[in-house]
């Protein structure tokens, strides 16, 4: 008889439960937990969970313009739209950005050690662009680096009665066992939802969000109204973004591609609001870069630029990994917004091109996990690979390959992607079209905590959770064991 969901659930988390944090007594439950997990899984031939839950507790509306959360801070020419990013390759640099509605005024971020007195200041730049007949207010970018490790820092931006104070926290020094928390969020949009996704995320305690690409969804508007909300999603994210650093990736509504209103340069609006770190790998282009931070280097590709063989992106990847020191950074994390493992009929194989070109690469450097969005559900698949089939459709285990985690159901207003498809395939370990963020808790070298946490009558609700071993050091650990036995 096949176990029900709540058992399967029960089991499966337990499978995952890392045996080494475990006292004996509790290590023989768990072993023969695993061998009926075992004895289920083949008797039963499902490989995966696909869950029964959906959960839609507000319509997939955007929350309206004149709503409290929109607003802006009174007086005239406040700072707003305050955001921050990773301003350099290992964390000792942020981006702090801000928008200014009646003129420039100052560039000037004034930044110290404790709230109100600010011994330092850093000089940024300012500039506007027009999108169709939309003019944006005055975008301030100011690079504050030369900062110490896991240090707070208390920042001021404005003028006279209109200042706005804020704080942000550096990462610890790039270590082997630097631990550190990471929150993951993708296609988050506007809607009652993605406030949701936002107010959990605030709760968890992570320090930095790893965005998977769809921002605002401002492309979903006419015209002037394009700019209108992304000023909005900007207003929205400030909760967070102003005190925790977001890296961001792009996917296909940052593209803005739209030939009727003149404008034809792709990811404008993105370019102009969101600056990413991205001289800093040597990248050429702000879509694809890499960052370090903590234990962590974190890759961040561009699903919608182009990435086949002797392209700017392929190229780039190409030496950026040979650049990965596991010794310093054991933790490797790819970004990209479609998803190359997906099996929702929403943009089912859409990312075949991109497995093609990089999954020997994803294998061959041992990524640890590889994040995507886009799919408005939650999925994660087990280590596999289409190498050794060399036919997509039909992966294989793979101890080399990463795991793929789909998030891309920050609540945005196009509503969740509740089919999937049947039968679930082997690949797929866990599926769930609700919406939701996930964490990953590095705790040191070898081991991090992952958690998805669907958003659940207004409570954080963890979901699907396991321990990530880490994959270069898995494959050490095993070389000289290997070795040791062979003497
Ligand atoms: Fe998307």
């Amino acid at each position: 008889m096949n176990p029900s969901y709540a058992e399967r659930v029960h089991l499966q988390l337990n499978f995952q439960v890392d045996v080494c944090f475990l006292g004996k007594e509790s290590m023989m439950i768990k072993v023969l937990l695993l061998s009926s997990l075992l004895l289920i899984s083949i008797s039963s031939g499902c490989a995966g969970l696909t869950s029964a839950f959906i959960r839609n507790e507000w319509p997939s509306v955007d929350i309206p313009l004149n709503n409290d959360v929109f607003a802006v801070p009174k007086g005239y020419n406040a700072p707003h739209q305050v955001h921050i990013t990773q301003g350099d390759y290992d964390g000792k640099a942020v981006i702090i950005t801000w928008v200014t509605a009646n003129e420039p005024w100052s560039n000037i971020v004034r930044y110290g050690l404790s709230e109100g007195k600010y011994d330092f200041s850093a000089k940024g730049t300012v500039q506007n662009y027009t999108f169709y007949n939309y003019k944006s207010g005055y975008i301030h970018q100011c690079l504050v680096d030369g900062l110490q490790y896991n240090t707070k820092y208390y920042y001021e931006i404005g003028s006279g009665e209109t200042s706005r104070n804020f704080w942000f926290q550096t990462p610890p020094a790039i270590h082997r066992d630097s631990s550190y928390k990471f929150a993951i969020i993708g296609d988050l949009g506007q809607t009652y939802n993605s406030l949701s996704t936002l107010e959990h995320y605030m709760q968890t305690g992570a320090q930095t969000i790893l965005f998977v690409g769809d921002l605002s969804y401002a492309d979903r508007y006419d015209n002037h109204d394009i700019g209108v909300r992304w000023d909005s999603w900007g207003q929205l994210v400030e909760r967070s973004a102003a005190y925790h650093p977001w890296l961001w990736s792009t996917g296909n509504h940052e593209i803005e591609y739209f030939p009727h209103l003149g404008e034809v340069i792709p990811f404008r609006n993105f370019l102009h609001r969101y600056p990413t770190p991205f001289s800093a790998s040597k990248s050429s282009s702000p879509l694809w870069y890499a960052v370090r931070r903590a234990s962590a280097h974190i890759i961040i590709l561009s699903s919608y630029s182009p990435f086949v063989k002797y392209t700017p992106q392929w190229k780039w990847l190409e030496q950026e990994l040979k650049k990965v020191d596991r010794e310093k950074t054991p933790w490797l994390i790819v970004l990209m917004h479609a998803p190359i493992y997906n099996s929702n009929q929403a943009h089912f194989l859409e990312a075949e091109s991109m497995k093609v070109v990089f999954e020997s690469w994803f294998c061959h450097y041992k990524v640890d996990v590889i994040f995507a969005g886009h799919v408005h559900a939650y999925e994660r698949s087990y280590r596999i690979s289409s190498i050794k089939s060399n036919v997509s459709s039909y992966p294989s285990s793979d101890k080399s390959a990463p795991v793929y985690i789909t998030v891309g159901d920050g609540g945005n207003q196009e509503g969740l992607a509740n089919r999937f498809r049947d039968p679930q395939p082997d690949y797929s370990a866990f599926r769930e079209a609700s919406y939701g963020h996930s964490t990953l808790e590095i705790m040191n070298r070898t081991h991090a905590f992952y958690h998805w946490n669907r958003n659940d009558d207004g409570k954080r609700v963890p979901t699907d959770s396991f321990v990530l071993h880490n994959q270069y050091r898995g494959d050490s650990h095993r070389r000289r064991k290997l070795k040791r036995d062979s003497i």
